[in-house]
């Protein structure tokens, strides 16, 4: 069977839920040059295309959460018009923006990014001059029982781990375990932001862990990072690290194996942008609905493979 027609078979078998979740964090504009080789410097070439995207790892999430039948909301600050039109197309597509935050004078966030046709690697250069973020002040108005689960990027500390703090807060006094909540530990830059998050990762039922974030700490593989993760993490937590080609590996709690998948190639890898926000996406909704970890891993993988053969994030089934 070919991986797309298993992701297919699973969605069919588990049908559309019914649990929303919240993915906090950035939209922008990707401008995409498709070109056959990663250019050399300073030389004058054509692309194979050059396509306008919807990006940024909270939105590309909730764009995969949808596509995969999730009930999804998106909330993040909306900066000028192109982010506005953006997220318009975000609403089309069946995700909830109803609480996002609107920046008409703040110049949309944009990544110029190098696709290689020939090896579907992503090169990405950001600028976010004026950047705003989510204000706790907002995230607290926002009444939390719709939600199952909420997904923060790990982005602007220390707002995030107020965030978290209110999520638990909220728990705490509804007497329950949800909304469940999930954290994406990607960028070690800028320092204390990366510094910042690493206090948070105890407080959290989900972590990812990038092979970025990981390299920098010193871990040469995803078993290193998860065995190291594993011991920070609250016992009843899961710690995930995805890496690349060389597939994902996770651990689920105290006491739990640390259990490794390979990666599920496409036939041809031509785009790799996104494939993590995808993965965090699959991952998620696989939680959700209780699969095994190694299912959870398994089915990450394959979606974020399918991704890898696919342009953009919309269209992966
Ligand atoms: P990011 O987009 O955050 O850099 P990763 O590169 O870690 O994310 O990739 C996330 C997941 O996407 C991997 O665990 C793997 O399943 C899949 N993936 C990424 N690159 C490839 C590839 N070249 N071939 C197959 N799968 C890939
Ligand atoms: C992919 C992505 C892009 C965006 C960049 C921001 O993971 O979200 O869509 O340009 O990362 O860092």
């Amino acid at each position: 069977m070919q991986n797309k027609e298993v992701v297919l078979k699973v969605l069919k078998e588990e049908g559309k839920g019914t649990q929303k979740v919240l993915c906090v964090g950035l939209l922008c504009l990707d401008i995409v040059c498709v070109c056959q080789e990663y250019p050399i410097e300073d030389t004058d070439q054509r692309c194979l295309d050059q396509q306008w995207r919807r990006g940024g790892n909270a939105a590309n999430t909730a764009t995969v959460l949808k596509g995969l039948g999730s009930p999804v909301e998106y909330l993040g600050v909306i900066m000028g018009q192109q982010g506005r039109e953006l997220c318009e197309d975000l609403r089309t597509g069946g995700v909830d923006i109803g609480n996002c935050v609107w920046e008409a004078e703040t110049p949309t966030p944009t990544s110029c990014i190098i696709l290689s046709a020939s090896t579907g690697s992503r090169t990405i250069m950001h600028f976010n001059r004026g950047l705003k973020e989510v204000p706790l002040q907002h995230f607290s108005s926002v009444h939390l029982s719709p939600y199952s689960w909420i997904h923060f990027e790990g982005r602007n500390y220390p707002t995030v781990k107020e965030m978290i703090e209110r999520v638990r807060d909220w728990r705490r006094q509804a007497k329950g375990g949800y909304p469940k909540i999930s954290l994406e530990m990607e960028k070690t830059k800028p320092q204390e932001t990366f510094q910042g998050l690493l206090s948070c990762v105890s407080l959290v039922d989900l972590l990812f862990v990038s092979s970025t974030v990981s390299q920098a700490l010193g871990f040469s593989s995803k078993e290193q990072a998860v065995k190291h993760f594993k011991s920070l993490i609250h016992p009843t937590a899961v710690v995930i690290c995805a890496w690349g080609k060389d597939g994902a590996c996770g651990s689920a709690g105290e006491g739990s194996e640390v259990l490794s998948v390979p990666a599920v190639s496409p036939d041809k890898v031509i785009d790799t942008l996104g494939a993590g926000d995808t993965f965090n996406a699959a991952t998620l909704f696989a939680l959700a609905r209780g699969f095994s970890l190694r299912e959870v891993l398994e089915f990450a993988c394959t979606v974020a493979g399918v991704k890898c053969g696919t342009y953009g994030v919309n269209e992966i089934l």
